[in-house]
């Protein structure tokens, strides 16, 4: 171990650095790998004979301390994140943390969703209650505090729009300047409209996320610019503190199956990692699956997963689920080797199957933006497969807040989101699901026999004589 709290370690050929020596665009100079943070107490790391470092922390000890910590008033303490500090020490004081008092987001029951995918128990850790609206803020939080904590003053991002919005909240909370790189006309209103609020120089650019991010790289390179891409492995540790506090709302019985959207590939891996780090600690005794779901028109984690030479291959992306419309995904390892290690599933889902997912969580009153609804049609998918049984305790991982993408749900309701030919392709059950489920704004004339009418027909109830 070479520093005493924490180390970066190459995910490709293990080569361990301390924090310090880690280049501007967090790839291993050696085989271009990303990094993991691993501590003193990390599975697979040398602990020192003696000292303070040489024990695990203590099981119960740390359950009881997290639980403790929620009546505390101190902004670390009240952030469901840092509340499990022991567990993220990675940065040098705790005055150097940005927080909005991200995380402790609900874990709803969708018994109307688990009944009509035929499994008995489901729940949703929504991750879109976070502070603005979706779960980047968790990961924002670490990472961002790191920079504070080395003395950035200027950080950036490309996104699809809720890492940028989460960045540039946490950027003018700690005071420092956030450069923003979007996909011009493919991010909804709502994310870029928070990125601007919070005062990000925000650049659109007439290209895909995938080229945000060669320029970003570009960037970072040429100018002392702190890159909050997943890519930064700080990100990801903020980001598996879910997992401590879905158990935590468990009771700590552990869920049998975790089903999380894809796109950079790269919460699900922090999910898992904070899964594998509880079970090493004996907090838990086994670790849940965890499956991940790619939209059809997005989808190089599913193709690798399908193709017999496990070959990865860049696609060009398309979805309106535009937080995850990306082809070129940078954790796509670290992914691949959460679902090896922990037994899940790669699978795809299609535009109709998104939409229809998205209405069924919203007519739960949970409600979710369109990436985080490819996890129910995913789970759909999976109970048809047999991969997961109608006994599996199931969480759905939403990642973002309904009102991130308004103008999906809109298009929805009004029959203008899918084309004439996506529409011919639905199933006649699901046909009938969408018919239920689609509830477009009535225009009447302020006339109340006309109000009265129209609500009769579709309350169809009598009046009272
Ligand atoms: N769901 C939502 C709502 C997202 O915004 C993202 C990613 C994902 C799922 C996929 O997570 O990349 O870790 O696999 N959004 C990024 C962004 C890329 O820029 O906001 P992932």
């Amino acid at each position: 171990m070479k520093s005493a709290t924490h180390n970066l370690r190459c995910t490709e050929c293990g080569t361990v650095i301390t924090g310090d020596e880690v280049n501007s665009i967090f790839r291993c100079p050696k085989c271009n790998g990303l990094y993991d943070v691993v501590y003193p107490w990390s599975e697979n790391v040398t602990r020192p004979a003696s000292g303070p470092e040489h024990n695990l922390p203590n099981a119960s000890a740390l359950r009881w301390l997290w639980q403790e910590r929620r009546n505390s008033t101190l902004p670390i303490d009240q952030s469901g994140v840092w509340r499990f500090r022991d567990l993220l020490p990675i940065v040098s004081k705790p005055e150097n943390v940005v927080t909005l008092r991200e995380g402790n987001t609900p874990l709803y029951e969708m018994p109307r969703c688990a009944k009509a995918v035929g499994i008995e128990w489901l729940r949703a850790k929504h991750q879109g209650m976070n502070p603005t609206g979706s779960f980047k803020d968790t990961g924002m939080t670490a990472a961002l505090s790191v920079a504070a904590d080395r003395g950035y003053e200027w950080v950036a991002c490309a996104s699809t729009g809720n890492t940028s919005a989460a960045m540039a909240a946490y950027a003018a909370r700690a005071g420092l300047r956030s450069i923003v790189f979007i996909p011009e006309g493919k991010i909804a209103w709502g994310k870029l409209s928070q990125s601007m609020d919070y005062g990000a120089l925000t650049v659109q650019l007439k290209t895909d996320f995938d080229g945000c991010v060669r320029i970003l790289t570009e960037l970072v390179s040429r100018f002392p610019i702190y890159l909050l891409n997943s890519v930064n492995p700080y990100r990801l540790e903020g980001q598996k503190t879910p997992a401590f506090e879905m158990l935590e709302q468990l009771d700590w019985q552990v869920p049998d199956h975790i089903i999380v959207p894809g796109g950079n590939l790269a919460n699900s891996s922090a999910l898992g990692k904070g899964f594998m780090e509880m079970r090493h600690l004996g907090l838990i005794s086994r670790a849940p699956k965890i499956s991940v779901i790619q939209a059809e028109g997005a989808n190089p984690l599913y193709r690798w997963f399908n193709d017999t030479n496990r070959i990865m291959r860049p696609v060009t992306a398309d979805t309106r689920a535009t937080a995850i419309r990306i082809g070129n995904p940078a954790s796509w390892r670290k992914a691949a080797n959460v679902i090896d290690k922990l037994g899940g599933w790669c699978e795809q889902v299609s535009e109709q199957e998104i939409a229809l997912a998205k209405a069924q969580i919203g007519a739960e009153g949970v409600g979710c933006e369109p990436a985080s609804a490819v996890t129910y049609a995913g789970l759909k998918k999976l109970v048809a497969l047999g991969k997961v049984s109608p006994e599996e305790r199931v969480v759905l991982i939403l990642t973002g807040h309904t009102l991130k993408d308004s103008n999906y749900t809109i298009d929805y309701h009004r029959g203008e989101l899918l084309t004439e030919a996506e529409e011919a392709q639905i199933s006649a059950a699901d046909k009938a699901l969408h018919a239920g489920l689609r509830k477009p704004p009535i225009v009447l004339e302020p006339n109340p026999d006309v109000v009265m009418q129209t609500l009769e027909s579709h309350m169809k109830v009598t009046q009272p004589a």
